[in-house]
């Protein structure tokens, strides 16, 4: 039977490749998307290339009454999830200068993308209980790496998303809590950092095109049994904490 996977996000940039991708690896892929209109044409896209196995989930992350009634919708139409991909984010306005940047400003991002991961992964979780192997993939950036926010090398363009790195930062702790949650279980739960990637989140100015951007996703989404839980990769291998 096809293994169903819900992407938060995934009307453009990494989260469309990610849909793409795992449409035509054979998943039923649920589009999730808070806008109506972008989900539709999406989802349209995909289906004129021949991939009919994609659906639009309307879903806002940041709304919990959206995140509650796409779960009903979801429950309507399958049974078990087997794959949830957290990857709608936001980076917020620059500059982000943590000693002065507007705190409501900072509390829009970390909703998105901290909150927002939690709240949708509480609700699909109970449709993932019955999968043969759960895999949740929670999408990180390396700027949430505290090892790499302290080695010297870091890279100056990072030197002014600091709300962005510290939401990341929080989604990578709750990567390790909720896979220390679910211990003794069959859940796969990560972190995943696409690398710096070409998207409307940063300008278009990314080194990795949505494609490239899209594999370690894919990677950790479709991964087996006996490899790791709890963890946090990029393309290229493990990233530290
Ligand atoms: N691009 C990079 O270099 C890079 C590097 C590291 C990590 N990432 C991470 O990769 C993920 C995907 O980003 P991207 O580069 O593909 O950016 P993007 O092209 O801007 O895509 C972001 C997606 O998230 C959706 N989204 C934002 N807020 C949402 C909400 N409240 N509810 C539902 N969907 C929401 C957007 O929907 P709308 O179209 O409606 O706005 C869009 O589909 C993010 O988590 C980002 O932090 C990106």
């Amino acid at each position: 039977m096809m293994k169903n996977v819900l992407i938060t996000g995934a009307n453009k940039g990494i989260g469309f490749e990610v849909a793409k991708k795992m449409a035509e690896l054979g998943y039923f892929v649920f589009l999730g998307c808070r806008n109506q209109e972008k989900g539709t044409k999406a989802v349209q896209e995909l289906q004129n290339l021949g991939l009919t196995n994609v659906d639009l989930l309307q879903m806002d992350v940041c709304d919990s009454a959206s995140v509650r009634q796409a779960k009903a919708d979801l429950a309507n139409k399958i049974e078990v999830l087997d794959i949830l991909i957290n990857n709608a984010g936001i980076a917020g306005e620059l500059s982000q200068r943590i000693s002065e940047h507007d705190i409501q400003e900072i509390k829009k991002i970390f909703d998105t993308n901290f909150f927002g991961a939690i709240q949708a992964t509480q609700q699909f979780l109970p449709l993932m209980q019955h999968a043969e192997l759960p895999v949740i993939v929670n999408v990180s950036s390396e700027l949430g790496s505290l090892g790499l926010q302290t080695s010297e090398g870091r890279k100056p363009v990072w030197s002014d998303f600091h709300a962005y790195a510290i939401s990341k930062t929080a989604l990578n702790a709750f990567t390790i809590q909720l896979a220390d949650d679910l211990k003794g279980t069959k859940f796969k739960i990560n972190s995943v950092s696409p690398g710096y990637t070409a998207t409307g989140i940063n300008n278009f100015a990314g080194f990795k095109t949505p494609e490239e951007g899209a594999e370690p996703i894919v990677a950790m989404a479709t991964i087996h049994e006996n490899e790791p839980t709890g963890q946090f990769f990029k393309a290229e291998g493990k990233v530290e904490w």
